[in-house]
């Protein structure tokens, strides 16, 4: 240090040249691309990650249930954050430049830095297990189509599964009895199989056999009013939800099935697994279900918890029927007759978020539709009058939202039954004439208490609910049992339709 001194005092230099520190402040062009880029990755990620679990899953922003509301938030602060503390950096830098103060400061490159390492991990784990999709889906008989009407004769049904790895299979069927083998096989190889099984008899026994494997027997449902016709109904399977082997109902899987107990059909109302992003909990909640399923036509509705981070293409390609691509593509709600009972299943995860103009549109045509003597039994996910507790901020209970848009109809028009899961307890509740059925809980933990009860609420049982309902319907009258984890009863009720015959429905009560 000494020796330049006396260099710089050899040339007459009387004072050291500002240039240099000047310099040594100022950045290189790849410094300021490099922090432009880092910076603006850890303000931006953030947002365009929120962007996209907002948007794909439809999830309410405003919701009033504190875990989305603090989980969105939390997403969206590291973006926040990053710019607040380069904006704070950059002010600084420019009031100090003459001090020797850089931008970025150290702070601003790491705050970036970790946000951007935060935003990668949290897209990686809702995008990866959706994208893994190694392993097989067995067989489902999957109930197709939006409009079934067996006068005609036929039933619409698909043999749906799906191949980890894109394959060619050969489906053959036949009525029972029959020597001759009916046979469709695949021109391509894919990965998602549905098979139709066209001109299918009601109240007939067929089997299938896959690739020529062990023939697989089943029903078709009968065609009331000219026999009584029986099926079953539960939700809020909740695959994943818990480590536990004890929400698999066995007993009610092996009773639902048994043949001599005469179920028709199964419907699941959502909720098959808890994180609808996890393609391992889908094959797992299939392969669960499929003992049922792959013997008795079964209908799936979409729950809030499937739908999760974009697990609406799980529930697609697994549980979706291809036969009508507007089903597909736009919506979930569908309409299927069995004869005089008209099923008409909502899409309807939690509030109203998902009544669209459209979809009461269509539910409005289809009441209106539906013969004034035939029963009329709606299904969702989410429910309307039910009992609850609140919950993390949200009142689980007598939901005001469905209430107000959608009880008017179901009254004006006389539906009969309206099923329900969401909830994790089984109860039934009866107002102005409509009765509404919370069916139990077919896997995941059972609520433990509530708080408030509903007027409506005519019968209520908690704790243990791993349970499902189930409703015979013959002429105008229905009974509705509630059965628990071991096929027994634990409660009977007997619905008359409202919606018989018009010279009796105007003695009874007019239709308005
Ligand atoms: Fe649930
Ligand atoms: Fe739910």
């Amino acid at each position: 240090m000494g020796g330049t001194i006396t260099l710089v005092e050899g040339r007459n230099v009387t004072a050291p040249s500002p240039v240099p520190e000047k310099q040594s402040l100022r950045r290189s062009w790849k410094t300021t691309i490099a922090a432009g880029a880092v910076i603006g990755a850890g303000i931006l990620l953030p947002l365009l990650f929120l962007a996209w679990l907002i948007i794909p899953s439809d999830l309410d922003f405003i919701s009033d249930y504190s875990p989305i509301r603090y989980g969105l938030m939390a997403i969206g602060a590291p973006g926040l954050l990053v710019f607040l503390i380069a904006l704070i950096d950059f002010v600084v830098d420019r009031r100090r430049n003459q001090a020797g103060r850089r931008f970025p400061s150290r702070v601003t490159w790491l705050s970036a830095g970790v946000s951007i390492v935060i935003i990668l991990a949290a897209c990686g784990y809702v995008t990866l297990p959706k994208l893994l999709r190694r392993g097989d889906v067995p067989p489902q008989l999957i109930v197709t189509g939006n409009m079934l009407r067996p006068p005609g004769g036929e039933f619409g049904l698909s043999l749906a599964f799906w191949t980890g790895k894109p394959t060619t299979n050969t489906v053959r069927w036949r009525q029972g009895g029959s020597e001759r083998w009916q046979e469709w096989s695949e021109a391509a190889a894919g990965n998602r199989h549905w098979f139709a099984f066209p001109g299918l008899k009601p109240n007939s026994r067929y089997e299938y056999s896959v690739n020529v494997g062990n023939a697989t027997a089943f029903s078709t449902p009968p065609t009331p009013p000219e026999g009584p016709f029986r099926f079953a109904a539960s939700g809020d399977l909740h695959i994943g939800a818990t480590r536990s082997d004890d929400y698999l109902p066995k007993p009610v899987l092996d009773a639902i099935t048994d043949p001599t107990n005469r179920y028709s059909m199964f419907f699941m109302l959502g909720d098959i697994v808890h994180l609808g992003f996890r393609d391992d909990q889908w094959k797992e909640g299939v392969r669960v279900i499929s003992s049922l399923s792959s013997v008795i036509p079964t209908c799936y509705l979409i729950g809030n918890h499937d739908r999760l981070f974009g697990g609406v293409d799980l529930f697609r390609d697994y549980l979706c029927p291809r036969a009508s691509d507007d089903l597909r593509q736009d919506h979930f709600w569908r309409r299927i007759d069995i004869g005089n009972i008209h099923f008409l299943l909502l899409e309807l995860e939690w509030e109203d978020h998902y009544y669209t103009a459209a979809q009461e549109q269509w539910l409005t045509a289809q009441l209106t539709d539906i013969p004034q003597q035939d029963w009329c039994i709606v299904m969702s996910h989410t429910f309307y009058y039910c009992s609850g507790s609140e919950e993390d901020g949200w009142p689980w209970w007598d939901n005001q939202d469905t209430i107000r848009r959608l009880v008017p109809l179901f009254e004006k028009h006389k539906v009969d039954m309206v099923f329900s899961g969401h909830q994790h307890h089984a109860e039934l509740l009866q107002t102005n004439g409509v009765t509404y059925v919370i069916s139990g809980c077919f896997g995941d933990l059972p609520d433990p208490r509530h708080d408030h009860i509903s007027p409506a609420s005519t019968w209520l049982h908690l704790d243990d609910v791993y349970s499902f309902v189930e409703v015979t319907i013959d002429k105008d009258e229905a009974v509705v049992v509630f059965r628990d984890r071991n096929h027994q009863e634990l409660h009977r009720t007997v619905i008359t339709s409202q919606r018989v015959a018009p010279e009796i429905s105007g003695r009874r009560r007019g239709k308005a």
